[in-house]
């Protein structure tokens, strides 16, 4: 296992995945189930992931995302998805709340001004999932590359015909794409581009 300053450093974006190289199950799920103490929003975790992994999927996916080879050669591409309404009654971490204590009015009023201050607009609603949901995904990289596996994030993507291939509610939003899988070792990853450090983009107040 890689310490974190490791992951930072190691983790790329990896345009060649090795078509040979499968990852297994259980470390697919303990990638994701890391990922998920990722931060959100009351902890709604207003997400949901789908994983692309058999050829007909991938072939479908990889048509509509820009032809990217990387969704065809990765074992696995997984579509992070955000669920602009996750913050309402129905989403089952609030009886979760409320079978450690929350009341039910309490939740209600929290739901209500979610509905009526924070997120009252279609823009605010799809913050709010892409805010949350682009934790998960980050959350994703980082785990992944701790099991020394790697991933590349896209939003080159149609989402709606993405939508339409995965049976993705209207109320969702495809957040991005990550691939994952291993570096094809005979393909050279190039430099990092630099990064704006702390004086470049920090301003003090
Ligand atoms: C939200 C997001 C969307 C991206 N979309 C694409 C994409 O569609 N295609 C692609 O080749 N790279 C995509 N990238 C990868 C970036 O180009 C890459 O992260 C950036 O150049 C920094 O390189 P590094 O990840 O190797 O540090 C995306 C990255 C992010 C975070």
């Amino acid at each position: 296992m890689k310490n974190i300053k490791e992951v930072f450093q190691e983790r790329r974006s990896i345009k060649y995945f090795d078509p040979d190289k499968s990852l297994d199950d259980k470390t697919l799920k303990e990638i994701i189930n890391m990922a998920v103490l990722a931060p959100s929003a009351f902890n709604l975790q207003p997400w949901e992931i789908i994983a692309i992994r058999s050829d007909e999927a991938k072939r479908r996916l990889y048509n509509e995302a820009c032809s990217q080879k990387k969704v065809l050669n990765a074992p696995v591409t997984l579509a992070i998805v955000g669920d602009t309404l996750g913050y309402r009654r129905n989403n089952p971490i609030w009886d979760v709340k409320i079978e450690s204590g929350l009341s039910e009015n309490k939740a209600k009023s929290i739901i209500d001004n979610s509905e009526k201050n924070l997120y009252p607009t279609p823009g605010k609603k799809v913050a709010f999932a892409v805010r949350n949901s682009s934790l998960l995904a980050m959350s994703i990289m980082y785990a992944a590359k701790s099991y020394g596996v790697d991933t590349h994030p896209m939003i080159g993507f149609d989402e709606d015909k993405l939508k339409e291939i995965f049976n993705i509610d209207d109320s969702k939003t495809v957040t991005m794409l990550i691939s994952i899988g291993y570096h094809d070792d005979s393909k050279e990853i190039k430099s990092r581009e630099r990064r704006f450090l702390y004086d470049e983009i920090v301003k003090e107040f």
